[in-house]
C-alpha cells in the first residue's frame, strides 16, 4: 500500500490547496482507511470510530494488544452525549476550561453506540479532543469521531513528527497528515471521572497542578510513579505494558540537576548514551547525547524527550542514563516517560533526607495534612501507633514501666492499658512520671524509623511532638491550627458526638497559641473541605521541602 502524504504544515497559503487536502483525508477516514494525524501532544493513528472493521486495522497497524482500549476523539463537548452517558457536570466544569487540549476524561460509555473493540470490553471510554486547527477540521470534515492511538508501533517511543510515523507506519496506512512538530510532546493527561475523587490515571501534557487548581484534590493511581507488581491492574490497561523503550537498558537519574549530572557521570562508559539537560552535555564528549533542553524548561524537555527516546532505539549504545526533572508541571509527565523506558530502574541521586514535624490539637486538619505528605511521597510515621506498637513489644520500655507503674502488669506479663490509663489520667505527677519514660524510649525509636532508605521524606505526628524532644529530629516543625467553631463542627461530624463534647474535648487540649508559638510553621486550615485542605497542605509541603533542600544544599557546601 502506498501511504500519502499530505503536507498541512503552512495553512496560511491558498486555502483552495489546504481544504482539497483536508477533504481528502476526511475521505480517507470516511473510507474506512487509517490516517496519521497531528495533535498537540503527539501524532494519533486515526480510523472512523464507529467503523468497527477499520478500528480492527489500528491494532494490527500498531501490533496493540487487543486489551487495551482506544481514546475516542471528538471535535468538542458537545459530542459528548452521543457516546458517554451519566456524564457528570464537572466533565463540561474541565471541558470548558481545557477543551481543545492534552486532557482525556474517562467517562460512563454508551455501549450500544461505541464499538466495544474500542473500549476492549469495559463499561467506560476514553474521551478527547484535540487542539490542532488542521486536525479539528479533518475529524469535522469526516463527520465521524475517531478512534486514535498514539500513531508509534506499540512498545516504541511516541511520534511527535510526521516522519516519526512514516517511519512507523509506512506503507501500512493509507494517508499521514504533516502538521509540523508537536507543540506538547507527551501525551494527554487520563482523568479518571467515574469515580470520586477523580484519579489521574496517565500524567500527561496538562499538568496535575492545573487541574487540582480548577477542581481540587485528584488521587493518582499508582502506575504513575512506580512499577506495578505481579498481579497488580492499572486502571488504564496501557500503563502496564513496557513502553517507549529504546533497545538499550536506560537508568533514570532524578534530584536536583547537578546532582543526577554528577551522578551520572560516576556510571556512564565510553560509548554509552546519555539523555541530560544542555547545561551538562558537555561532560559527556565521550558518550552520545541528547538534550532534553535547558534544565528549567519543562515544555522543552517534554518536547524532546520521545525525540531523544526514539533517537537511541536506532543506536549502537549499550546503556542509556537519563537525568530526570522533579514532578512539578510537565516534569511529572516527562518523569513517567522516561521511568517507563527504565522499567522503573531508577537511582535517586539527591540523598537529602527531609523530615517535617507535624502537630496540633485535634479537629485541626493533621490527618488531611498527613495525606498531602503521603501525595508528596513521603512516609508518615504516627507517634501514637509507635508508642502502642513499643508498649507490646519494647522490653526497654515495659521494664520501665514496671518499674514505676508496677500494678498494671498482669501475672503473664501482659500490660492492662485501661489500668494504666486510670494510673494517670487526673493525676497530673504519675502523667508527667509516664510521659518523661516514654519520651525517653521514643526518640531513639523515631529516629530508627528515619533510616529507612527508601523515603527522602518523613513526616513525624505527634501531637507531644515538642515536649517529647522528637522535634530534634525534624528540620523544621509545623502547627496544623484551625478557628475554633471550624474545629467544633469538624469533631461533631467525625465522631458523631454532640457540640458540648466536642468543646470539652478541644479544651482539655493545648490553644492553637501553644503550638503557634513554638512550632516553625504554622498551617491555618480554614478550608470548607478535607479535600480542599489537603490540596493547600500539597502545596505548601512542596514549597516547605524545596527550601529545606535548598537550605541544606548551601549549608552543605
Ligand atoms: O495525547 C494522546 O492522548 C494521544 C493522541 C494521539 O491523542 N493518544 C494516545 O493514545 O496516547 P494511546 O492509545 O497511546 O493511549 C491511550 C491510553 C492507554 O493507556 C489506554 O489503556 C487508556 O488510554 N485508555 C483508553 N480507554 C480507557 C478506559 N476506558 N479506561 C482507562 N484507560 C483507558
Ligand atoms: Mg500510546
Amino acid at each position: 500500500m502506498q501511504t500519502l502524504y499530505f503536507d498541512l504544515r503552512d495553512t496560511k497559503g491558498p486555502q483552495k490547496g489546504i481544504e482539497e487536502k483536508i477533504s481528502a483525508a476526511a475521505k480517507i477516514l470516511r473510507d474506512g482507511g487509517l490516517l496519521g494525524i497531528p495533535t498537540e501532544t503527539v501524532y494519533g493513528l486515526a480510523a472512523n470510530g464507529l467503523d468497527e472493521k477499520a478500528v480492527k486495522r489500528i491494532f494490527e497497524a500498531k501490533g496493540r494488544p487487543q486489551d487495551n482500549p482506544l481514546i475516542l476523539t471528538i471535535p468538542g463537548q458537545q459530542w459528548l452525549p452521543r457516546y458517554c452517558r451519566d456524564i457528570p457536570p464537572l466533565a463540561y466544569v474541565l471541558a470548558r476550561k481545557f477543551w481543545p487540549g492534552p486532557l482525556t476524561m474517562i467517562l460512563k460509555c454508551r455501549t450500544d453506540v461505541v464499538p466495544a473493540v474500542i473500549t476492549a470490553g469495559l463499561d467506560t471510554v476514553a474521551m478527547r479532543c484535540p487542539a490542532h486547527p488542521v486536525t479539528a477540521a479533518i475529524i469535522r470534515e469526516a463527520g465521524v469521531p475517531v478512534a486514535a492511538p498514539s500513531a508509534n508501533t506499540s512498545g516504541r517511543p511516541s511520534c511527535t513528527t510526521a516522519q516519526d510515523v512514516l517511519e512507523d507506519m509506512d506503507g501500512k496506512i493509507e494517508g499521514v497528515v504533516d502538521g509540523g512538530p508537536c507543540s506538547v510532546g507527551v501525551e494527554s493527561t487520563i482523568l479518571d471521572l467515574t469515580c470520586d475523587p477523580p484519579r489521574l490515571l496517565r500524567p500527561g501534557g496538562l499538568p496535575l497542578e492545573d487541574l487540582e487548581r480548577l477542581i481540587g484534590h485528584i488521587d493518582v493511581d499508582k502506575a504513575v510513579t512506580r512499577a506495578l507488581s505481579a498481579g497488580e491492574q492499572p486502571k488504564a490497561p496501557g500503563m502496564k505494558y513496557r513502553h517507549y523503550a529504546p533497545k538499550a537498558p536506560v537508568t533514570v537519574v532524578t534530584g536536583a540537576p547537578d546532582k543526577s549530572a554528577q551522578e551520572i557521570l560516576r556510571r556512564v562508559k565510553p560509548g554509552d548514551g546519555v539523555i541530560c539537560f544542555d547545561e551538562y552535555v558537555h561532560l559527556f564528549s565521550a558518550q552520545e547525547v541528547h538534550s532534553l533542553g535547558p534544565s528549567a524548561d519543562k515544555l522543552a524537555h517534554s518536547q524532546r524527550v520521545f525525540d531523544a527516546l526514539r533517537t537511541f532505539d536506532s543506536s549502537a549504545v549499550k546503556e542509556i542514563y537519563a537525568q530526570c526533572p522533579d514532578n512539578r508541571g510537565l516534569g511529572l509527565a516527562v518523569g513517567n516517560r522516561l521511568k517507563k523506558a527504565a522499567g522503573f530502574h531508577i537511582i535517586e541521586a539527591d540523598s537529602t533526607q527531609v523530615v517535617v514535624g507535624i502537630t496540633g490539637g485535634t479537629g485541626a486538619g493533621k490527618t488531611s495534612a498527613l495525606r498531602a505528605i503521603e501525595s508528596l511521597g513521603g512516609k508518615v510515621i504516627d507517634c501514637d501507633a509507635v508508642y502502642h506498637r513499643m508498649l507490646e513489644s519494647d522490653e526497654g520500655l515495659r521494664t520501665a514501666i514496671h518499674t514505676t507503674f508496677p500494678g498494671v502488669f498482669s501475672l503473664d506479663g501482659k500490660l492492662d492499658r485501661k489500668r494504666l490509663g486510670e494510673e494517670v489520667f487526673g493525676d497530673k505527677d504519675r502523667m508527667a512520671q509516664l510521659n518523661s519514660i516514654v519520651y525517653q524510649f521514643m526518640k531513639p525509636e523515631v529516629s530508627h524509623l528515619l533510616a529507612d532508605e527508601d523515603y527522602r521524606l518523613f513526616a513525624i505526628d505527634a501531637i507531644n511532638l515538642l515536649e517529647s524532644g522528637v522535634d530534634q529530629l525534624c528540620d523544621k516543625t509545623v502547627a496544623i491550627t484551625s478557628p475554633l467553631e471550624l474545629r467544633v463542627r469538624r469533631i461533631m461530624a467525625r465522631d458523631n458526638i454532640p457540640e458540648q463534647y466536642a468543646r470539652l474535648r478541644i479544651s482539655a487540649q493545648k490553644p492553637d497559641e501553644y503550638y503557634r508559638g513554638r512550632c516553625d510553621f504554622e498551617l491555618n486550615n480554614g478550608a470548607d473541605t478535607a479535600e480542599a485542605f489537603e490540596a493547600e497542605a500539597k502545596e505548601f509541603f512542596g514549597r516547605l521541602v524545596e527550601t529545606i533542600k535548598e537550605e541544606k544544599a548551601h549549608g552543605n557546601k
